[in-house]
């Protein structure tokens, strides 16, 4: 995209006031400078694709109930920066900053923005000199042709012997290589779902797990991890008699966003209720090496408690880098056959290099992961004592595990603080990102996987957009049920 043709789809006015919502800052008279900022942000959240069309400036002034002037005024800002287009004939259309211009760039803390939509730690320092060492391995794989559709057999093999440390015994043979959990979940769901079939997933869940879902053209069944307690096994059970998923998909090593942890009791229970409803379950563990509690003895995998009912699905994104861009599926071998055909329409293999490199990790993985484990509950400890400083109305349970805090808002302003963050040089995701249905806006998900002290500097900001929020509008009351 060059900025010189509009090239997706059109906006209506409407609609796009609907997605902006509340776009106004706290008592700001800056009306052209604040929806240009509302703007920008759904750009940055991808909500306004690169190439969408505007609406014209009067609809857009209608809808949203203010002046053409204003309106003007905001496009002329994102056209400074580069993030709209506009000619003659073909109206206006999101575009791409060119040479990294880009709104808010006056405050001297806006300069340096702090992005905290990803729950993804850089890479571990092992990583590197894992590379080095394998060199000699690389050169000898370049005489071959490279592809290997179901993965290398020396990082099967080592994948399989974690499984079987962990207390499920697994054979090379149980194992695909894929490149990233989010590959591995929607190969399962292309060869286990079809159109309309219905798929049971956590509430609040892992936005991309719910993409994938809506991808396959099948519906999404959400059942509640409450904020506190986590997992309502038998509500799950009673859902899975009720509306006959298809399969579920559950997180339940510290999920994300809550950093739930399903104990071995509730393991065995769900096992009972899955195998009792024949409903295999794909159990997303890409973040279940990140157990910070100490001295504890980890749960074995929920494979382990289902028989043959769970597929799971793992990643070395947060235990190693996500850069790796690797993943794998471990489920019985039948259906491992029937997924390595399925996967060549899709791709046909994950790169060697970083095979290697990920099996030699796997090698010796504990004191790579006891690092790893440190490192993060650094992080997590300053972001919870952060949020006690700057947020002290927000609320938070300390999570055992995993890369998240999911905070409770005073009020159900997720959205609009977001926004407003933004303009404070924050990025985080708000609460609706993690509904199936959107709501949660008194939710708002913290990753801790960014240094401390941009993690202090982070909720500082956040504190300070929070008051700017909270002072600006009448509290809205939550519609009954709607928050979990
Ligand atoms: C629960 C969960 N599943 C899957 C993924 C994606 O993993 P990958 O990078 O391996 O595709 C993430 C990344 O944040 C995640 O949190």
């Amino acid at each position: 995209m060059n900025g010189q043709f509009p090239l997706g789809g059109r906006i209506s006015g409407s609609r796009l006031a609907t997605t902006l919502g509340d776009w106004r800052q706290s008592g700001s008279r800056r009306g052209a400078a604040d929806l240009a900022s509302a703007i920008e942000l759904q750009v940055l959240d991808g909500r306004l694709p690169v190439g969408t069309r505007l609406p014209a400036e009067r609809e857009l002034a209608d809808a949203l109930g203010v002046s053409r002037t204003l309106v003007g005024g905001a496009l002329d800002r994102l056209r400074e920066s580069g993030l709209v287009a506009s000619r003659q004939g073909a109206g206006s259309w999101i575009t791409f900053p060119q040479g990294g211009r880009g709104l808010r760039p006056a405050p001297a803390d806006r300069l340096d923005l702090i992005d905290l939509t990803h729950a993804s730690p850089p890479a571990v320092p092992a990583l590197l000199p894992a590379l080095d060492a394998v060199r000699g391995a690389f050169a000898a794989e370049l005489l071959d042709h490279g592809y290997h559709v179901r993965g290398m057999p020396a990082l099967r093999e080592r994948i399989a012997d974690r499984y079987t440390a962990r207390g499920l015994p697994t054979s090379p043979d149980q194992v695909l290589i894929t490149n990233g959990a989010q590959h591995a979940l929607s190969l399962v769901l292309r060869a286990l779902v079809g159109p309309g079939d219905r798929v049971l997933v956590e509430q609040p869940c892992y936005p991309n797990t719910v993409g994938a879902i809506r991808a396959a053209h099948a519906l999404s069944v959400p059942v509640a991890v409450d904020p506190h307690d986590g997992w309502d096994v038998p509500g799950i059970d009673a859902a899975l008699r009720q509306a006959a998923p298809r399969l579920a998909c559950l997180t339940v090593d510290f999920q994300n966003p809550t950093g739930h942890l399903l104990g071995a009791e509730d393991r065995e229970r769900l096992g009972v209720a899955l195998a009792r409803a024949r409903t295999p379950a794909v159990v997303d563990e890409t973040i279940a090496e990140l157990d910070l509690r100490d001295g504890v003895e980890p749960v074995p995998p929920l494979a382990a408690f289902t028989r043959d009912w769970a597929i799971t699905v793992g990643s070395a994104a947060k235990s190693y880098w996500g850069g790796l861009r690797l993943g794998w599926i471990r489920a019985q071998e039948d259906l491992i056959d029937r997924l390595a055909a399925a996967r060549c329409t899709l791709d046909l293999g994950s790169p060697v290099l970083d095979q290697l490199a990920l099996a030699e990790l796997l090698a010796d993985p504990e004191p790579v992961l006891a690092a790893r484990r440190t490192e993060v509950r650094g992080m997590r400890d300053a972001l919870v004592a952060a949020v006690r400083e700057h947020c002290p109305e927000w609320t938070c349970r300390v999570p055992d595990g995993g890369l998240s805090l999911w905070c409770r808002l005073p009020e159900p302003m997720s959205t609009r603080l977001s926004v407003a963050a933004a303009n404070h040089g924050v990025l985080v995701a708000e609460g609706s990102r993690f509904g199936v249905h959107g709501g949660l806006e008194r939710w708002l998900r913290l990753p801790f996987s960014l240094p401390p002290e941009r993690l202090r500097e982070a909720v500082r900001r956040l504190g300070v957009a929070a008051a700017s929020v909270l002072s600006a509008a009448p509290a809205i009351e939550t519609p009954a049920g709607a928050v979990t």
